[in-house]
């Protein structure tokens, strides 16, 4: 079906057409020229009336005109050029001719669009229900993936829908649940497991310490002592006891032989105050962060299922114990990966991982450095050579580290209001243009841009309702509240009975 012509000057990768009939925005058209025929995406869509132009000035003309040529608008449409149908979704050499016709685009040419080597299927196409739109795996696995959107816009099916799918193809995956979305969840592809937020001390860096022990960078005396304590504690327990021994203990014990304390508890001649102050921070941790400290447990990652969807419940710590077990996590996973492709350790980690973070904009925030962070740009940089793919997940765009988004070659973009949100996911993006950031605010619950290597097309998706079950939809507060009621009137109830019963009158 043809709908519209090409007019103006038309370039390799843009063309404006002029309509009679109303397209999509969103909807796939084809241009045939030339021998080629070069699919195009509707990006851009306005109605304008020669004879109500904007000059007019004076409401009674413009009345009248209304009246008797009101009907006789146009639409003037933008399109995005993709490539030649016929030569790989190469963009073309040479431009279309103005008065080209632009046809909708055929079925069976969407459907090989959408027809790609390990599909998961994301959902389909907002304006033909019956095209299904399937990305490649590859892609995504090593060349990260953000899904970001404003609250209830339907991140967390997304991610739910997602990891469904690459469930079908083995991949463990590594989900920082932030909220305890997931530890409940069920998935129709595999099953869940539950990996308890909890750390052997003796496995973590001396910066991931420090973060819950609390030393400043400025308490230059404090870092040494601290510093010392730990390098000596490390040296210590080195060798095939080290997972049993109290590895903070053992700091303290240090740090106390050093202190050198009389029998008053004052420390000796020759040693600096100061080292009270980080014994003390040292045990405060140990008592603060009980919880967390397991001095019993192997490394994290080994209790990672392929197959499964590996949930770190994260729902009761707190941020900063969420950013140490987030640096923590992929500091280890980076370093042992790159144990087992080039050797020199046995500490290695022998299948990939695709590590899922929701609230990104919390462990890897824009404005702020955190260890986190950190390791999450690590990643980001690094992992696609180590099988070690990243899934940020926000609703805060804006506040999400550059570096770290611009990172992620494939996005799906949901419904996203703000302009500043809007902005800092285009400069992170090179193949989202103005036309299609104009369409975010419209998309409905579930709609969804999709965009990056994963996709032949940038593509407007409406992705499926997740098949199992996970919890942390919208809370039915005044449902909740009417069986709350409905339960004290049945205990008022009975306790008036009770009251009849033994006899007394009210
Ligand atoms: N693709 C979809 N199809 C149908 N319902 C959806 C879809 N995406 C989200 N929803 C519904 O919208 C609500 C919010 O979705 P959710 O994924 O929790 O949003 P977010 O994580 O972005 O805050 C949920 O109750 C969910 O069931
Ligand atoms: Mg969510």
């Amino acid at each position: 079906m043809v709908v519209g012509f090409c007019v103006g000057e038309i370039s390799l990768t843009e063309l404006t057409f002029i309509s009679d009939k109303m397209p999509q925005v969103g909807e796939y058209v084809t241009v045939d020229y030339d021998g080629k025929k070069v699919l195009g995406m509707v990006e851009n869509l306005v109605r304008g009336n020669d004879a109500l132009n904007i000059d007019l000035h004076d409401v009674d003309a413009i009345q009248t005109i209304a009246r008797i040529g009101g009907n006789d608008y146009y639409i003037k449409g933008k399109v995005k050029l993709l490539g030649d149908v016929n030569d790989n979704l190469r963009l073309p050499r040479t431009p279309a001719l103005p008065g080209t016709p632009i046809k909708l685009a055929d079925k069976e040419i969407l459907n090989e669009v959408f027809q790609v080597k390990n599909p998961i299927r994301l959902g389909t196409l907002v304006n033909q229900s019956d095209i299904e739109v399937n990305v490649e795996g590859n892609p995504i696995l090593n060349r990260h993936l953000a899904i970001l959107a404003m609250t209830g816009a339907g991140k967390s099916n997304t991610v739910a829908v997602l990891m469904d799918q690459l469930l079908s193809y083995s991949v463990p995956i590594f989900v920082f649940d932030m909220h305890g979305e997931y530890r409940d969840a069920d998935f129709p592809n595999g099953d869940v497991n539950v990996i308890q937020p909890k750390i052997n001390p003796v496995y973590m860096s001396i910066q991931e310490i420090r973060r819950l022990v609390s030393i400043p960078n400025s308490a230059v005396i404090q870092e040494r002592f601290f510093r010392r304590a730990f390098n000596k504690a490390q040296s210590m327990v080195s060798g095939a006891t080290a997972h049993t021994s109290n590895f903070l203990q053992l700091i303290v014990d240090i740090l106390t032989k050093e202190a050198d304390f009389d029998e008053e508890g004052n420390v000796g001649a020759n040693v600096d105050k100061r080292i009270v102050d980080v014994i003390n921070k040292v045990e405060d941790a140990m008592d603060k962060y009980g919880n967390l400290f397991d001095n019993n447990k192997g490394n994290i990652l080994t209790g990672i299922k392929i197959g499964q969807v590996n949930v770190l419940d994260l729902s009761q710590t707190d941020e900063s114990v969420a950013e140490v077990l987030v640096s923590h996590i992929l500091r280890n996973a980076l370093q042992r990966r790159k144990n087992y492709f080039h050797g020199g350790s046995d500490k290695t980690l022998d299948h990939p991982v695709f590590f899922v973070i929701e609230e990104a904009h919390i462990l890897a925030p824009n404005k702020r450095d955190s260890q986190s962070k950190h390791w999450i740009q690590r990643v980001a940089r690094e992992g696609r050579k180590f099988g070690l793919g990243l899934c940020l997940v926000s609703q805060s765009p804006k506040t999400v580290d550059h570096d770290a988004l611009s990172q992620m070659n494939n996005m799906i973009i949901l419904r996203l209001v703000e302009p500043e949100d809007q902005r800092h996911v285009q400069s992170a993006s090179e193949s989202l243009s103005k036309d299609l950031i104009n369409q975010l605010p419209s998309l409905n619950v579930g709609e969804a841009i999709v965009l990056g290597l994963m996709s032949k097309v940038p593509t407007l998706v409406k992705i499926d309702e997740f098949k199992g079950r996970r919890t942390g939809g919208d809370l039915d507060i005044i449902g909740d509240l009417a069986d709350f009621n409905k339960a004290e009137e049945e205990e008022i109830r009975r306790q008036e009975r009770e009251s009849l019963d033994l006899g007394y009158d009210y």
